[in-house]
C-alpha cells in the first residue's frame, strides 16, 4: 500500500496509521513524501520524533502556486503509482498534496483511500475546501473523523457503506506523545513561568497570512493583550508575509510577544499543555486544543470543525482585533466557561482511530476488489434515478407507498419545480411537475421505466 504525506500535519496524522498498518503481517508499506514541506522543522523533525520511518521516496515538489503545485504532485505521483503498482493509495487531510495524490491514483484506477474525510467549511476561497471535496468523492473508502463529517458525506450522496466513522488520528498522536512532553525544555528555554497567563498562537492559512489587513488585525489584538505572555511559532509562510507587510519589526517591539521558529511536536505539545488559551487558524491545533481541553479562539471567519464552537471549546473570532481580544478575555477570565470546557467530551475521538483504520483495511485486505467499482452505479451499490412527474406518466397521482410497492424503489427526495425539497410521507401523492429521486436495485429498472415514461 502506498501512503502519501506532504506537509507537517499529514506527517503527524499519518504516523499512527503507518505504525498500526506496519503491525499487520504481509502488508508492504511504501511511504512517499511529496516534498511540499521541506524545511527540517516543517518535515524531518516529525519523522524522528514520532518514530515514523524515513520516506521511501521524496518527490521534491516544494513550493509553488495552487495550480502548479497540485499539477506537479499529480504528475510525479502518477509516475510513482504507475511504477510501484500499489493495491491502494492512502492520504490524510486536504492539502494540495492530497488532491494531487487522489487524482493520480484515481486516474490510474488504483483505489484511493481518504482519512479525515467529510470536513466542510462551505468556503470555496480556501484551497483546502476544493481539495477535500474532490478527494472525498474520488475515494473508494472514506474515514470520517466525526459524526458531522460522516453525515456531510451522506448528504452529498456518498454511499454510507463506504464511510467509516473512525475519529481523528490526531487524538492517537496526542495520547501517544503525552508522556514525552516531560523531556521538553521549551518553557525554560523561552523563560516562560508556568502558572502565569500564557497564550499560544499559530497562523498560516493563505486567507490570513497573505492578507495584510487580516495580519494587521491579528497583530493589533496581540498588542492589546499585554496581560498575557504570547508565544507565536511562525510558519514560514507567515514569517515571510509579516516581513513583507512590515509587521515583523513592530511585533518584535512587543515585550509580551515571543516570535519563535516552528517547533517540533514534543515542544509544541508541551507549549500547548502550559497554555491557558490557544488562538489559531490551524485545523490540527483546533483539534489538539479540544483534546487537551484548552479554550480555542479560531482566527478565521468559519471553520470546517464546527464541533469546537458547538460544544463550547471556543469561538470563531476572525481577524478583527476587538473580537479577538474579547473572545480571548472571555475564555481566559470567565471561570464558568473554563470549568465547562474541562467537562466536555472530545468530539475528535478517543485515540483509537488508527487502530480502527488498520483493522478495516485488514478486513478488506483484497484492496484490488475496490478497483473499477463506481460507488454509485455498479451492481450491489445504490443505484439512483431521478425523473419528473409529467405528461402521461403513470406515476402521477400515485402515493409514495404505492410507488415503492410497484417499483421496488425507495423514494429519497421530492423536489418542487424550483428545486426546493418537499417533505413527504408514505401517503403523499406524486404531483405534476415534481422531480423525484429514487434509489433501488438496477434489476427492478424495467418496472420503474414503465411508470416514469410519458
Ligand atoms: C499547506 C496546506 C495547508 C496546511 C499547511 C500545513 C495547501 C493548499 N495548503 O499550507 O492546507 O494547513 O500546509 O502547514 O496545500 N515554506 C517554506 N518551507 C517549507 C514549506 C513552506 O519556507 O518547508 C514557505 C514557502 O514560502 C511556501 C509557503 O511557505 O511558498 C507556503 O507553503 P505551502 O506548502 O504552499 O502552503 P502552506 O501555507 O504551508
Ligand atoms: N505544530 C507543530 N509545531 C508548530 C506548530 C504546529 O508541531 O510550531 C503541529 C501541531 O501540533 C499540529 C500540526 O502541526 O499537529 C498542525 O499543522 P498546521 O497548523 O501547519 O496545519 P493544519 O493542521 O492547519 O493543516
Amino acid at each position: 500500500m502506498l501512503l502519501s504525506v506532504g506537509t507537517r500535519p499529514e506527517i503527524i496524522k499519518m504516523a499512527p496509521v503507518y505504525e498500526a498498518l506496519s503491525r499487520i503481517k504481509g502488508v508492504e508499506l511504501f511511504l512517499v513524501h511529496t516534498g511540499q514541506h521541506y524545511d527540517w522543522e516543517m518535515s524531518d523533525v516529525f519523522f524522528s520524533e514520532l518514530g515514523l520511518d524515513e520516506p521511501d521516496l521524496n518527490l521534491g515538489i516544494g513550493s509553488g502556486d495552487q495550480v502548479d503545485q497540485t499539477a506537479r504532485v499529480l504528475h510525479e505521483m502518477g509516475k510513482v503509482v504507475e511504477n510501484y503498482e500499489p493495491d491502494a493509495v492512502l492520504s490524510v487531510g486536504d492539502t494540495n498534496s492530497v488532491l494531487g495524490t487522489a487524482l493520480a491514483a484515481s486516474k490510474l484506477e488504483v483505489p484511493f483511500i481518504h482519512i479525515e474525510s467529510g470536513l466542510r467549511s462551505y468556503d470555496f476561497t480556501m484551497p483546502e475546501e476544493i481539495n477535500r471535496r474532490v478527494a472525498d468523492h474520488l475515494a473508494s473508502l472514506n474515514f470520517a473523523p466525526t459524526p458531522r463529517a460522516f453525515s456531510n458525506l451522506n448528504e452529498e450522496g456518498y454511499p454510507p457503506e463506504r464511510i467509516v466513522l473512525s475519529g481523528n488520528t490526531i487524538v492517537d498522536v496526542v495520547e501517544k506523545m503525552w508522556s514525552t512532553i516531560r523531556r521538553s525544555n521549551i518553557l525554560k528555554e523561552l523563560g516562560v513561568v508556568e502558572g502565569e497567563p500564557l497564550m499560544t498562537i499559530t497562523v498560516h492559512r493563505k486567507e490570513n497570512a497573505d492578507k495584510e489587513y487580516r495580519m494587521l488585525g491579528i497583530v493589533k489584538a496581540l498588542r492589546e493583550l499585554d496581560e498575557l505572555t504570547i508565544v507565536w511559532p511562525l510558519h514560514p509562510r507567515t514569517y515571510k508575509r509579516l516581513k513583507a507587510f512590515g509587521l515583523l519589526s513592530e511585533l518584535r517591539t512587543l515585550e509580551h510577544v515571543m516570535l519563535i521558529e516552528p517547533l517540533g511536536y514534543i515542544d509544541f505539545l508541551r507549549l500547548l499543555s502550559a497554555s491557558d488559551v490557544v488562538a489559531t487558524d490551524s485545523g490540527g491545533v483546533q483539534e489538539e486544543s479540544a483534546t487537551l481541553k484548552k479554550p480555542c479562539i479560531i482566527l478565521r471567519d468559519n471553520t470546517e470543525r464546527p464541533e469546537i464552537v458547538e460544544l463550547g471549546f471556543g469561538e470563531v473570532a476572525g481577524a478583527n482585533p476587538s473580537s479577538i481580544v474579547s473572545s480571548v478575555r472571555r475564555f481566559l477570565y470567565e471561570e464558568e466557561v473554563r470549568r465547562r470546557i474541562e467537562g466536555l467530551p472530545n468530539p475528535f475521538g478517543n485515540g483509537t482511530a488508527s487502530k480502527m483504520i488498520a483493522e478495516v483495511l485488514w478486513r478488506i485486505w483484497d484492496l484490488r476488489s475496490l478497483r473499477h467499482e463506481s460507488p454509485h452505479f455498479k451492481g450491489g451499490s445504490p443505484h439512483y434515478v431521478a425523473f419528473k412527474v409529467e405528461g402521461r406518466s403513470k406515476s402521477r397521482g400515485m402515493t409514495v407507498s404505492q410507488f415503492i410497492e410497484v417499483t421496488g424503489y425507495e423514494v429519497i427526495a421530492i423536489y418542487d419545480p424550483s428545486g426546493s425539497s418537499l417533505p413527504f410521507s408514505p401517503s403523499t401523492p406524486l404531483m405534476d411537475g415534481e422531480i423525484v429521486r429514487v434509489r433501488g436495485d438496477p434489476s427492478n429498472y424495467p418496472k420503474l421505466a414503465k411508470l416514469i415514461g410519458g
